[in-house]
């Protein structure tokens, strides 16, 4: 079984020319709806790949008792995805107002709503103890990712942590707490950079320095994904394990770093080496950016063995 604890929001997004900035109107043919949210999105990928259930992908969350609340549960529902652990609660469902450019390139605004009440107590504890991998994000309050950790931790579960997005301001003791709780770290080029300077590490913008600085203090796994470079795996002991992307020319962008913590989340429960786990997840986020919205191009997992063996 693998655990997701996070956020589930409605993606409203409008296709522009370029992303406007501070002061600018640009205008839109029309806004389209999807479902999204960091946790929903790795969930649903992680179910995907799990086709018929040989292993449980549950999520942990909250919506609101709204139109969107209802529409994002079954959604959830219908790729798979057990919601007993997601609360209804009188706030509104997260939104997420998003631009995409015509590189496919976005810009976000989540507006949470009900994920910042989403809380670790509420969690029973089966879903911790059989769960393989716990996932967890940046789009609920810290506090609780750090409780569910620490829980997690002692019921034995792998857990992953993508730290995205970053936040404005962090309290830096339950960072360390949580660095020192995870087991992998998954960030992008500028969030391992960001998570180096929070702890107070001097990395000069350099990537693979933050991701071997974190590895070696906090004894993790720091798998940093580069986009069209790929993604690569730096060890404790500071080894580092290199995987190439597929290139495609991409349509949206949007929910690819989900797509490959979903995926990986699900190789590392079916016991597959971080390695081989990372290339089925680089192939599965190529995948995904090749149609619009965040968990549309999500592959099957028949899409992508295909794509694996091409
Ligand atoms: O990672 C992509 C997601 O970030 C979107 O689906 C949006 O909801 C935001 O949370
Ligand atoms: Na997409």
């Amino acid at each position: 079984m693998i655990t997701i604890f996070g956020s589930i929001n409605m993606d409203l997004v409008a296709r522009v020319r370029s992303i406007a900035r501070p002061g600018e109107t640009v205008l839109s043919r029309r806004a389209d709806s999807f479902f999204g949210g960091k946790g929903a999105n790795q969930a649903v990928a992680a179910a995907r790949i799990s086709g018929k259930g040989a292993t449980r992908v549950a999520m942990a969350g909250a919506v609101g008792r709204d139109p969107f609340g209802k529409a994002c549960l079954d959604n959830l529902t219908q790729n798979g995805v057990d919601v007993e652990a997601i609360k209804v609660v009188d706030e509104p469902t997260g939104c997420a107002f998003i631009t995409v450019d015509e590189h496919g390139e976005n810009a976000i605004t989540v507006a949470s709503g009900a994920n910042m009440a989403v809380r670790a107590v509420d969690v029973p504890r089966s879903f911790l103890s059989d769960a393989s991998v716990l996932v967890l994000q940046m789009e609920v309050p810290l506090a609780e990712n750090l409780e569910i950790a620490l829980r997690a931790r002692r019921a034995g579960a792998t857990i992953l942590w993508n730290f995205a997005p970053v936040p404005a301001e962090t309290e830096r003791a339950a960072m360390a707490d949580m660095l020192a709780a995870i087991d992998v770290l998954v960030v992008n080029e500028h969030e391992a950079v960001s998570v180096a300077a929070m702890m107070g590490k001097e990395v000069e913008g350099d990537y693979l320095k933050a991701a071997s600085l974190l590895a070696h203090t906090y004894g993790l796994v720091c798998i940093v994904t580069a986009g069209a470079k790929g993604a690569v795996a730096v060890s404790p002991d500071g080894s580092q394990r290199h995987v190439a992307a597929r290139l495609v020319v991409p349509v949206d962008t949007t929910g690819a770093g989900d797509t490959f913590v979903g995926v990986l989340a699900y190789g590392l429960a079916e016991g597959r080496e971080v390695s081989e786990a990372m290339q089925r997840a680089c192939v599965a986020a190529s995948l995904s950016c090749l149609t619009a919205g965040a968990q549309a191009g999500m592959p099957s997992r028949e899409m992508l063995e295909e794509a694996l063996s091409a």
